[in-house]
């Protein structure tokens, strides 16, 4: 005990501010044993961060404590910010009456959050990417000069307190990434100066609020992975400063958009909606949202044209329209309005209802185009050469469509290619050797097409392939000793060809094997 006494002596004599009143001096006392309560709860600390909270240190120059200038002794804030800190997060700090910002963010905090109703000055609440448990208590809504509430990435359950709308000063508030449940409380369109509201995957039910509607300073509304139903509330379409709208895996929708849309929110520029269950037409308006970058409206129900109009949108980057009904009476019109689009890093037209040939202006595309899906349409005819100048694809799917010719005059060009999709097709002629310069490859499918002729040796090259699938073609001789060489693979079906000859002693190479099958082929010998 009179260790402790002398101990804290010391550090009361040693925090150094000028004037010791009375007043400022028992005031500052509870602070430091708030924080030295604080302390005892940290149970691992493996970078030693807290080593300078010690006696021989004044407490407002330990890491991560700032004190006020006008009120000495008087903690104003705590960043402990990824320092790995293990522990509870003790009940004390809620004595820390000055404190302005308390930022826990990234570190490994569990258990309950506490009461922390007494902190009528915090202004941040960082508590994101830490293991804390529980609900949120409801006392947090007394903290009413927040600004930044931030408890996201964590295991916290429970409703979100309808107390939470008294927190009128917040500008963002994000409880993302737990395991909430219910409903979003309407309360939350009291705090009308909200600028960042995310909700995302957690387990939210009900609709959306159309007291959400309220939040005119609103820029970001994201509810993605959550269980989300009923059709959007139209005063959402009242927030004209919301730039990202973001709520894929819901079960929204059954109606259309507003055809109006882009007009009435023309600062949107992230609008994705994927999985949900809308329908309708993909309205025009979208390209009055001018800095619109990306569309994500996969798996809904859209039907209608490709939308080439969205090619206006000058700074489209992300286009994603796969699994709806869309059709296209002109192939040639909307390839050759995307080819307006020199931003364009990734478009997935993917299962929709597209007819007819791929027109030779595909090769007009960005080059800065990564990602093309057009599997499972009902594209017919030759791939045209000219798809080989699209040089910075790094993932292209042809798949499950009604394509026939050869692929030898533009697969050699895609260098860049990672993942190479053409199975379910018609191709024939020759698998080129020019496939030997595709060294980026992973995946690879060319199964259930027209091929024949040998496996080019040089397939040996593809050093990353994890996943390589010739099966159902009609490939024969024998199976090159390099294939040995793919250390990588996982995946290995050459079934369904006439391959002959013996299965390669290389083979034992290939440690990472999970799936094998060389069935239906005339391979003969031993098994390696
Ligand atoms: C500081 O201490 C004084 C006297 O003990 C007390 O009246 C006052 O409420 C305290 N202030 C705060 C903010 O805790
Ligand atoms: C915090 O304050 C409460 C009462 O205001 C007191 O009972 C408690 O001991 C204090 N805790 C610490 C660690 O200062
Ligand atoms: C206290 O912390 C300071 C600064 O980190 C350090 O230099 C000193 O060795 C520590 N003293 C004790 C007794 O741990
Ligand atoms: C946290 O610190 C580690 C190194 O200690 C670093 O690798 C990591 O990027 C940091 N995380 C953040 C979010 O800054
Ligand atoms: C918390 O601290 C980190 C590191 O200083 C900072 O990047 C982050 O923005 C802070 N959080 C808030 C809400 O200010
Ligand atoms: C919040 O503040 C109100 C009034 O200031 C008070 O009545 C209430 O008890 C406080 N709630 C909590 C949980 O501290
Ligand atoms: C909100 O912030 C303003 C300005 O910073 C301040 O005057 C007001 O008191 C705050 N509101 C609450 C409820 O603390
Ligand atoms: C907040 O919003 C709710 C529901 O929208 C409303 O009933 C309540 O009166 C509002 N509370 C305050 C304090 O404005
Ligand atoms: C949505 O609800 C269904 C049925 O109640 C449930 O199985 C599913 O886990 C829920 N999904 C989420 C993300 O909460
Ligand atoms: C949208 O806001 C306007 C005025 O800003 C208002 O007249 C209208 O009622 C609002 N509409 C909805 C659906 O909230
Ligand atoms: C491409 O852009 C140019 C200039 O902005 C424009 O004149 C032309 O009509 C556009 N072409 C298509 C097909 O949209
Ligand atoms: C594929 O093409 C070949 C040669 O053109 C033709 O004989 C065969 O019937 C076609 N197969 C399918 C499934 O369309």
């Amino acid at each position: 005990m009179a260790a402790f006494l002398a101990f804290l002596l010391l550090l009361l004599l040693s925090y150094g501010a000028g004037s010791i009143r009375c007043e400022a001096t028992l005031n500052s006392t509870a602070d430091l044993l708030s924080l030295m309560d604080f302390k005892k709860h940290i149970t691992e600390d493996p970078t030693q961060a807290m080593s300078s909270w010690n006696a021989s240190v004044p407490f407002c120059q330990w890491t991560g404590v700032s004190c006020s200038r006008r009120h000495p002794g008087r903690v104003t804030a705590l960043n402990l910010f990824n320092l790995s800190l293990s522990g509870t997060i003790s009940s004390s700090l809620g004595n820390l009456t000055f404190l302005k910002e308390l930022n826990f963010s990234s570190n490994h905090f569990s258990g309950k959050l506490p009461p922390l109703n007494h902190l009528h000055r915090l202004k941040v609440l960082d508590l994101r990417h830490n293991s804390l448990r529980d609900t949120i208590p409801e006392g947090l809504a007394n903290c009413s000069r927040l600004r930044v509430l931030d408890l996201s990435s964590n295991s916290l359950v429970g409703e979100i307190p309808t107390k939470l709308g008294l927190l009128t000063n917040l500008s963002s508030l994000c409880l993302s990434i737990n395991s909430f449940t219910g409903t979003i409380p309407p309360t939350l369109g009291n705090i009308t100066g909200l600028n960042y509201l995310s909700l995302q995957i957690n387990h939210l039910e009900g609709s959306i609020p159309r007291e959400l509607g309220k939040l005119s300073d609103l820029l970001s509304l994201t509810i993605f992975m959550n269980n989300i139903s009923g059709r959007l509330p139209n005063e959402l379409f009242n927030l004209s400063s919301l730039q990202t709208l973001w709520l894929t895996d819901n079960m929204l929708g059954k109606e259309a958009l507003p055809p109006n849309i882009g007009d009435v929110l023309p600062n949107l520029q992230f609008l994705s909606l994927a999985r949900n269950m809308f329908e309708g037409h993909i309205p025009t308006s979208l390209i009055n949202a001018s800095g619109l970058w990306l569309i994500d409206l996969t798996n809904n129900n859209f039907y209608g044209q490709v939308p080439s109009y969205l090619s206006e949108l000058a700074n489209l980057s992300d286009l994603y329209l796969a699994g709806n009904h869309l059709e296209a009476s002109d192939n040639e019109k909307w390839l050759h309005a995307f080819a307006n689009c020199t931003l364009l890093q990734a478009l997935n037209l993917a299962r929709n209802q597209i007819k007819g040939d791929i027109p030779s202006s595909i090769g007009n595309l960005s080059t800065n185009l990564q990602y093309l899906n057009l599997g499972v349409n009902h594209f017919v005819g030759v791939v045209p050469p000219s798809i080989g100048n699209l040089h910075g694809l790094t993932s292209l799917w042809l798949s499950k469509n009604n394509l026939i010719g050869t692929i030898e005059e533009w697969v050699g060009k895609l260098r860049n290619l990672e993942l190479l999709y053409l199975q379910e097709n018609n191709f024939t002629g020759s698998i080129p050797s020019s496939i030997g310069d595709l060294t980026n490859l992973i995946q690879f499918s060319l199964g259930k097409n027209s091929l024949d002729g040998q496996i080019p040796a040089n397939l040996g090259n593809l050093r990353q392939l994890d996943r390589l699938n010739f099966s159902y073609n009609n490939l024969h001789g024998s199976i090159p000793y390099n294939v040995g060489k793919l250390r990588n693979l996982v995946q290995l079906d050459l079934s369904h060809n006439n391959l002959d000859g013996n299965i390669p002693s290389s083979f034992i190479k290939l440690q990472k094997l999970k799936h094998l099958d060389l069935s239906d082929n005339n391979f003969q010998g031993i098994i390696p």
